[in-house]
C-alpha cells in the first residue's frame, strides 16, 4: 500500500484561498491527511499547492477541479473521487461566497441549474456532494463538517423558494444559505446518522469575522479595517480544523456548532467577533431557532430534493425509503453512473 494511500483522506472545497487554503494545509502538515483541493480554477489550486508547500512543507496533496455553480461539475468531481478512494474520511464544505462577488443584473442571480448562484454554491451543491460521496464517507465513519456563519440568525421568516426566482433589486441568499448548512446537518443526523451502524457525523463552525478574501469585491478601506480587525484566516482554520479532528465530533456525536470566537457561549455577538479569537479551542453555542426547527428541516428536504430531480437526478430511492443509508447510497451510484 502507497504512503498515499495510508493516510486518511479529506477532501477541502474552495482550498485555493482564505480559510479552506489553511483548513487543507494544517490537515495535511499537522494530521497526516492526504488532502484533496476541490477548487473551480485549475491555475489558482495549482498556485495555491505550490504556496501551501512553501508554508506547510511538503503536504501530501492533489488537486480535483469542482464549480458548486454547476451540479454537472458537482457529479464529475464526486465521481473522480468516489472511482479512486474507497472511503473518505472527512469532507470539509467551507468554500462559498457572499452577495458582493454575484455579478450585477438579473443574468448573473441564477446558475446554469436555475438556483441561486450563492445559494447553490455555499449549500446546494454541498449537500449534493455530501449525497454523492456518502458511501466513501460511510465506509471510513467520516465526518462532514460545514463552514457556516452567524447570519444564519438574520433570516426570518425563511422561504426557501427565493432560492428559484431572480430578485430586482437583488436581495441576498448568503443567510439563507448558512441557515440551511446547519439545517441540513441536523436533518442528516436525525436520518441517517443517530441510529445505522454505517453512519456518518455532521457538524457546523461558525468562524465568525474573518479577513479572507471574501471581503474582494468591498472598498480598499473597508478590507484594511476587516484586516485589522478580524482574525486571520489561518487563525480561522485552526478553529475549522479543530471541529474536523476533535475527539467531541467522533461518532456517535451528535451534530455540534462551534465558533471562531471566544465569548460565543455566552452571547450571540460575539459569534461576529470578540477581542480573543477561540483558534484550536471548541466553542460551542446553540445555532437559531429556525436551524433547529424539525418541519423547516422537512420542508427544505423537500425542497432540495424537487430541485436535484428538476437537474435531472433520480431521487425517488431517497423519498421512499428516507430513513435508510441505503436510499443514499441507491441514489449516489445512479448518480455517478
Ligand atoms: N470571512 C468571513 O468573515 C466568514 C464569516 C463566516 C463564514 N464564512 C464562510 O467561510 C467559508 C470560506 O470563506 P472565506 O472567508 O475563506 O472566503 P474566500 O477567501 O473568498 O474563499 C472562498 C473559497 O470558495 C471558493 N468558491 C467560490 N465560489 C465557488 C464555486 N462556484 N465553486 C467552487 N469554489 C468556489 C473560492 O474560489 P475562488 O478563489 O475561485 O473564488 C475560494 O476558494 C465560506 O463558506 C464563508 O461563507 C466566512
Amino acid at each position: 500500500m502507497s504512503e498515499k494511500r495510508r493516510r486518511p483522506l479529506a477532501v477541502v472545497t474552495g482550498a485555493n484561498t482564505g480559510i479552506g487554503f489553511h483548513v487543507a494545509g494544517q490537515l495535511a502538515s499537522r494530521h497526516g491527511y492526504h488532502v484533496i483541493l476541490a477548487c473551480r480554477s485549475l491555475p489558482r489550486a495549482e498556485a495555491a499547492l505550490e504556496a501551501m508547500r512553501q508554508q506547510y512543507g511538503e503536504v501530501s496533496a492533489e488537486i480535483q477541479v469542482l464549480d458548486l455553480a454547476s451540479f454537472s461539475s458537482v457529479r464529475s468531481c464526486a465521481s473522480s473521487i468516489a472511482s479512486r478512494h474507497g472511503s473518505l474520511d472527512l469532507l470539509v464544505c467551507n468554500a462559498g461566497l457572499n452577495a458582493a462577488s454575484v455579478p450585477q443584473g438579473s443574468e448573473g442571480q441564477l446558475t446554469e441549474d436555475g438556483v441561486d448562484v450563492v445559494y447553490q454554491t455555499n449549500f446546494l451543491a454541498h449537500l449534493l456532494l455530501v449525497a454523492l460521496l456518502l458511501t466513501p464517507l460511510q465506509s471510513a465513519e467520516g465526518r462532514v463538517v460545514s463552514v457556516t456563519s452567524v447570519i444564519h440568525r438574520s433570516v426570518s421568516p425563511v422561504d426557501f423558494e427565493l432560492a428559484r426566482t431572480i430578485r430586482e433589486p437583488y436581495v441576498s441568499l448568503y443567510g439563507l444559505s448558512k441557515l440551511a448548512q446547519i439545517l441540513a446537518g441536523l436533518e442528516l443526523h436525525r436520518r441517517y446518522g443517530s441510529s445505522s451502524a454505517e453512519r456518518v457525523a455532521f457538524h457546523s463552525v461558525n468562524p465568525g469575522g474573518v479577513a479572507s478574501d471574501i471581503w474582494r469585491e468591498y472598498p480598499a478601506w473597508q478590507r484594511w479595517a476587516f484586516r485589522a480587525m478580524l482574525a486571520s484566516s489561518e487563525r480561522a482554520a485552526n478553529t475549522v480544523v479543530a471541529a474536523c479532528v476533535c475527539d467531541e465530533g467522533k461518532l456517535p456525536a451528535r451534530p455540534m456548532y462551534w465558533n471562531g470566537y471566544f465569548g460565543a457561549s455566552r452571547s450571540s455577538a460575539f459569534e461576529y467577533w470578540s477581542p480573543v479569537p477561540a483558534g484550536s479551542s471548541l466553542v460551542p453555542s446553540r445555532p437559531s431557532d429556525e436551524a433547529c426547527d424539525r418541519q423547516l428541516a422537512q420542508q427544505l428536504w423537500d425542497h432540495s430534493m424537487a430541485i436535484f430531480r428538476k437537474a435531472g437526478f433520480d431521487v425517488n430511492a431517497m423519498e421512499e425509503d428516507s430513513s435508510s443509508y441505503d436510499a443514499w447510497r441507491s441514489f449516489g451510484k445512479r448518480a455517478l453512473t
